[in-house]
């Protein structure tokens, strides 16, 4: 049977309800399209831990902020959806926006406290609760057994995690590694936006991770030291702006004053006017 493409919010609760009596286990893949091998390795990973996969194609207006980049954010469904087919992806559910929100929609689900302190979200006010709000009305909708999110955006990992664990929504969130290109540079949608400079000086992200996990390795522990070895990695490089570049606690995302534990190092940097982030788990060793 070969995938079908579902555009109503009603088409896709009738599907899921149908396999659900079956006793079909459900998997789930959010994603906001212009797909890439980072996407698909969640879906692969989904694929192999399901018995029917429903996988999203939603550029999501809630969690853009007025100055950024939603009109432009890449809209390539026709390829998206063969990429998805030969996948072997059951359903592409791709609603419009009228139909995720309809006239009077007014409701927001949002996780407070410590999770959206730091990292991304003083930077883009509004975007982790545009992102709360439409992944619990797609567990609504598509009512899944499991999800898969990437590592790629650690912080919507946590938060989501904590949404899924409050609501009690029963949905298992499983997390994919990062995948790269060989120089390093994390796959984004967004990268087809960078020039040749930019996409030139755009796996310096990644060195400047390294050179963090680097000095770690060689002893450092505390956050500044650490910051120090990233920044002189990064400093150089044009055309890229550190906006953060943080050292936290890789469970709770808390800023750490001595390095111990699990710790996630995370950056967001602007290569030309494309803002992009990476970030790297650390094992600090005892
Ligand atoms: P989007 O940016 O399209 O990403 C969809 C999923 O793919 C996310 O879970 C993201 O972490 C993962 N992903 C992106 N790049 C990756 C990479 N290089 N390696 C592994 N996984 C990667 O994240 C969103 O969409 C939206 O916020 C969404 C959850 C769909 C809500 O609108």
């Amino acid at each position: 049977m070969g995938m079908v493409m579902l555009r109503t919010i009603r088409a896709q609760q009738a599907c899921s309800e149908r396999w659900r009596r079956r006793g079909l286990r459900l998997g789930f893949v959010p994603t906001m399209g212009a797909l890439h091998a980072g996407h698909l390795s969640l879906v692969a990973a989904a694929l192999r831990n399901v018995d029917r996969l429903v996988v999203s194609v939603f550029v999501n207006p809630i969690q853009f902020g007025p100055r950024e980049d939603f009109h432009r954010y890449p809209r390539t469904l026709a390829r998206d959806r063969a990429l998805l087919s030969r996948a072997g992806v059951d359903v592409l559910f791709s609603p419009a926006p009228a139909a995720m929100y309809p006239p009077g929609f007014a409701t927001r689900v949002t996780v407070e406290g410590p999770l959206v302190a730091g990292l991304c979200a003083p930077w883009r006010p509004g975007h982790f609760a545009g992102v709360t709000t439409v992944v619990a009305r797609f567990f609504q909708v598509v009512r899944p057994h499991a999800a898969w999110f990437g590592q790629k955006d650690a912080q919507q990992v946590a938060i989501i995690r904590r949404m899924t664990q409050d609501l009690g929504t029963g949905v298992r969130i499983l997390v994919g590694p990062i995948v790269r290109e060989s120089d390093g540079l994390a796959l984004s949608s967004r990268n087809r936006f960078l020039d040749r400079a930019g996409r030139m000086a755009a796996p310096a992200l990644w060195r400047g991770l390294q050179a963090g996990r680097a000095a770690i390795r060689r002893g450092e522990r505390s956050p500044a030291g650490v910051r120090a070895a990233m920044r002189r990695v990064l400093a150089p490089v044009s055309p890229v702006r550190v906006q953060y570049l943080d050292i936290v606690d890789a469970e709770t995302l808390q800023p750490l004053y001595r390095l111990r534990g699990r710790v996630l190092l995370a950056i967001a940097a602007f290569v030309g006017r494309t803002r992009l982030i990476d970030n790297l788990p650390v094992r600090v060793p005892r």
